[in-house]
């Protein structure tokens, strides 16, 4: 059973740019546990989006938001003290990262932050045995589309992956990127992840704040730890 408390996070790729830190103050004003902030660099997938300068004001308008890093680069290494040094709590590195990922990790924590790696949909999780079993990571993010846009469709392979990481490596968290809404949200915490990134399904819902609190019971009702 995953007894891990269900945190739900708006990914700001799908918020309005030219409102962004509306749109983020929307999303934890409705009940976000903090926000999921998409770094991508056109080399490690074929899009661009926000750099740390981006992070860094957002940072200065929301001081106590929770910011959750996802790097889509080809040099997490490069970028990771960037980003820390703007303001983000959490930096997840792809594992398939072309550059020293354990390296990075340590130095992710070495900073006092959460460091998490993500895992693409043709990824197997024994490819994060060697950082595991160093006890490098905090969390491990499964992406369930591939990475590089929002509002694609979910991918079910990603299920067996968390009931995997839950057997093999029980205490780190593990969060779910792609896809997600209030049933395929449930899906996850069922096979054992805690940590629910959504984009479309938030951001494009009428209601947010219900959007959001009925994410959380549905998950939290599919990991027993409703109370
Ligand atoms: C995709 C990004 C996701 C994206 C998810 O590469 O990492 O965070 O915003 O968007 P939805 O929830 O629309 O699939
Ligand atoms: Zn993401």
């Amino acid at each position: 059973m995953n007894t891990k408390k269900i945190q739900v996070l708006p990914s700001i790729l799908s918020a309005r740019m030219g409102h962004l830190a509306a749109d983020c103050r929307r999303a934890l004003e409705a009940g976000a546990d903090g926000l999921h902030f998409d770094v991508m660099d056109g080399h490690f997938v074929a899009n661009l989006t926000l750099g740390p300068d981006v992070l860094r004001a957002l940072r200065e308008e929301l001081p106590d938001a929770y910011l959750h890093v996802h790097l889509m680069v080809d040099r997490p290494d490069f970028y990771a003290p960037r980003f820390i040094e703007a303001g983000a709590d959490a930096v997840l590195v792809h594992i398939e990262s072309p550059c020293d990922v354990p390296g990075t990790l340590r130095a992710i924590r070495a900073a006092g932050k959460k460091a998490g790696a993500v895992i693409c949909p043709e990824t197997p999780v024994g490819a994060l045995a060697d950082v595991a079993d160093a006890g490098l990571l905090d969390e491990v993010l499964v992406m369930t589309v591939h990475p590089g846009f929002g509002g694609q469709k979910f991918l079910e392979s990603g299920l067996p992956k968390f009931r995997e990481l839950r057997r093999r490596w029980p205490a780190l968290d593990l969060s779910v990127d792609g896809g997600i809404n209030t049933e395929t949200g449930a899906l996850c915490a069922a096979a054992g992840a805690n940590i629910l990134g959504a984009g479309s399904f938030l951001y494009k819902a009428p209601d947010m704040a219900a959007a959001i609190a009925g994410m959380r019971r549905a998950a939290e009702a599919a990991a027993g730890t409703e109370r």
